[in-house]
C-alpha cells in the first residue's frame, strides 16, 4: 500500500456498476466502439477525465446553500471574484460556465483570419477555438525523447518561440499561450523559469502572454517540488509568481476548481475585459454569473482555496506516481515522470504491430473496457491526427497515448489496484490486439462522436 493516504474521509458514497463481460461487449458494440458513447451505468471505474468529476468537500456542499441567485450583482459573485483576485492578482474576473466558453470568448477577441496563436500545446478545445476564429494554432512543446525524464516536460520551446517571433511569421502572432499543466503533453508542468523567459520574449514583441490555468495548483506543486530554488515555497506562492508574469488567464474550473462545473477569465487589461464582457452577455449570461448558478460560484470559491493545500496536492501527486508504478508492474509502458491529474501510457510502444492509422491508443482503451469496465481516454491519432492537406490518409499524432485520468478525491487506492489488475490482463495479451478504423466522423472534435469498427 502507498506510504501516503487520502487526506479526507468519506461522508457520502455512490454504488458503482459491475457489468458482466457480455454486457461490456454489448455496450461497446452499441457505442460504435467509442468509449465516449458508452453510458456511465456500464462503467466500473471511470478514468475518462478529471474534468467535472471531482467529489466536493463538506465545506463546498454547505457553501451551496449560501448561493445568492440574484441575476445581477450576487454576493456569490463577490465571494468568487475576491478569491480569484487574491489567488491570481488579476483585477478583472469574469465567470463562465466552463473552460471552452472562456477560450472562445478570449481567443475570438484576439484572433482573426490569418493570425497565429502560439502555445506549449493547445488543448483540443483551445485549438478548435483558434481555428474557429480563422487563425492558426502553432504548438512549440519542448522536444521529448522516449524515456527521457524532463522534470518540466510541459515547457514551451523558448529558442523555437524566439525564431518564430523574429522571423517572417512573427507579425501574425497575436498571443502566446502556456497551458499549465500541459494536458496534451503528458500533464507535465511548466517551470517558473520557462514562464519568465516566455514573458521576456512576449514583451520584446508586444504580444500578450496568457495562461490556460485549468490545472494551475497542480502545476505549482510540481514546479515547487522539482525546482531546487523554490524548495519550501507554498504551492499558492508559486502559482502567484506564475500568474504575476502573465497578462491574463482562462481556466476550466472543472479541474482545479474541484467542482463539477465552471470556468473563468481573469485579465489585467480592462479594455480586453470589457470586450470579453460584451461577448459574455451575448453568449453566457450577465457578467456576475456567466452561465453558472450563484451556488456554483460559492462551491468554486471554496474549491479554489482547498485545491492549493499542500497536503492535498502531495496526496494527488504521490497517488499518481504510485498508480504509475502499479501500471508499469502490470506491463504497461508509462510516461515518466508522472504529473498529478493522470497517468499516461504509450500505446504506440505497447502495440508496435498496430500502425497509427489503425488507432493503437483506441485499441488499448477499448480492451481495458472489455476486460474490466475501466474507461480511459485516447490521446492519439483519433484526437490529434490531422487531415492530410494533400488529401491522403490522416497524418498521425506525435504520440499514441492513453490517459488514465484521476478524478479529484473520488477513487481510493483499492480502486486503482483494481485498474492495475485489469491492465495486467490486457498487457498479457497485447500482441493479439487489433486496430480500429473510423467509419463515421464529424467536425474538428471527431473523437467525441465518431463511430469506429475493429479491423479484421
Ligand atoms: N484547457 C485544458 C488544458 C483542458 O484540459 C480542458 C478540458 C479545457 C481547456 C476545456 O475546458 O472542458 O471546461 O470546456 N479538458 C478535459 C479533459 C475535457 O478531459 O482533459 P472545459
Amino acid at each position: 500500500m502507498p506510504s501516503f493516504m487520502e487526506p479526507f474521509r468519506i461522508k457520502a458514497v455512490e454504488p458503482i456498476p459491475f457489468p458482466s463481460g457480455e454486457e461490456r461487449r454489448a455496450a461497446l458494440v452499441s457505442a460504435g466502439y467509442n468509449l465516449f458513447r458508452v453510458p456511465a451505468k456500464a462503467i466500473t471505474i471511470d478514468l475518462l477525465t478529471d474534468s467535472g468529476t471531482a467529489a466536493m468537500s463538506a465545506a463546498q456542499w454547505s457553501a451551496l446553500l449560501s448561493g445568492d441567485e440574484s441575476y445581477a450583482g450576487a454576493r456569490s459573485f463577490e465571494r468568487f471574484e475576491s478569491v480569484v483576485r487574491e489567488l491570481t492578482g488579476f483585477t478583472e474576473v469574469l465567470p463562465v460556465h466552463q473552460g471552452r466558453a472562456a477560450e472562445r470568448i478570449v481567443l475570438h477577441r484576439l484572433l482573426g483570419h490569418g493570425d497565429l496563436s502560439v502555445a506549449n500545446t493547445h488543448f483540443d478545445s483551445t485549438r478548435a477555438s483558434v481555428l474557429a476564429a480563422g487563425a492558426e494554432a502553432v504548438d512549440l512543446p519542448v522536444s521529448h525523447t522516449d524515456g527521457a525524464a524532463n522534470p518540466f516536460g510541459g515547457n514551451i520551446d523558448v529558442p523555437a518561440l524566439k525564431t518564430l517571433l523574429s522571423g517572417p511569421a512573427g507579425d501574425a502572432v497575436r498571443c502566446v499561450v502556456l497551458t499549465i499543466t500541459n494536458n496534451a503533453n503528458g500533464g507535465q508542468p511548466v517551470s517558473l523559469t520557462n514562464v519568465r523567459e516566455t514573458k521576456v520574449l512576449c514583451d520584446r514583441y508586444g504580444i500578450p502572454l496568457l495562461l490556460d490555468a485549468s490545472r494551475f495548483a497542480e502545476n505549482a506543486y510540481l514546479v515547487a517540488t522539482r525546482s531546487a530554488d523554490l524548495a519550501g515555497l507554498e504551492p499558492r506562492a508559486v502559482a502567484r509568481a506564475i500568474f504575476d508574469l502573465a497578462d491574463g488567464c482562462w481556466a476550466s474550473l472543472k479541474k482545479d476548481g474541484v467542482a463539477n462545473i465552471g470556468g473563468l477569465i481573469a485579465v489585467r487589461d480592462s479594455g480586453l475585459a470589457d470586450r470579453c464582457r460584451d461577448q459574455l452577455i451575448e453568449t453566457e449570461g450577465f457578467p456576475t454569473y456567466g452561465g453558472l448558478a450563484g451556488r456554483d460560484l460559492d462551491a468554486l470559491a471554496q474549491g479554489l482555496v482547498e485545491v492549493t493545500e499542500p497536503r492535498y496536492l502531495r496526496y494527488r501527486a504521490e497517488s499518481a506516481r504510485w498508480f504509475a508504478e502499479l501500471l508499469e508492474q502490470a506491463g504497461l509502458p508509462v510516461l515518466r515522470p508522472t504529473g498529478c491529474h493522470a497517468v499516461y501510457v504509450d500505446a504506440g510502444r505497447l502495440l508496435r504491430h498496430v500502425p497509427p492509422a489503425l488507432l493503437p491508443a483506441t485499441a488499448l482503451a477499448n480492451e481495458l473496457y472489455l476486460a474490466g469496465a475501466v474507461r480511459v481516454s485516447e490521446l492519439g491519432t483519433l484526437v490529434f491526427g490531422r487531415p492530410d492537406p494533400e488529401g491522403g490518409p490522416d497524418l498521425p499524432a506525435p504520440r499514441e497515448l492513453v490517459r488514465f485520468a484521476l478524478p479529484r478525491r473520488v477513487y481510493t487506492a483499492n480502486h486503482l489496484e483494481y485498474v492495475a489488475e485489469v491492465a495486467g490482463e490486457v498487457a498479457a495479451k497485447a500482441g493479439s490486439l487489433r486496430g480500429y478504423r473510423v467509419v463515421r466522423q464529424v467536425g474538428r472534435m471527431r473523437q467525441f462522436t465518431a463511430v469506429l469498427e475493429p479491423v479484421a
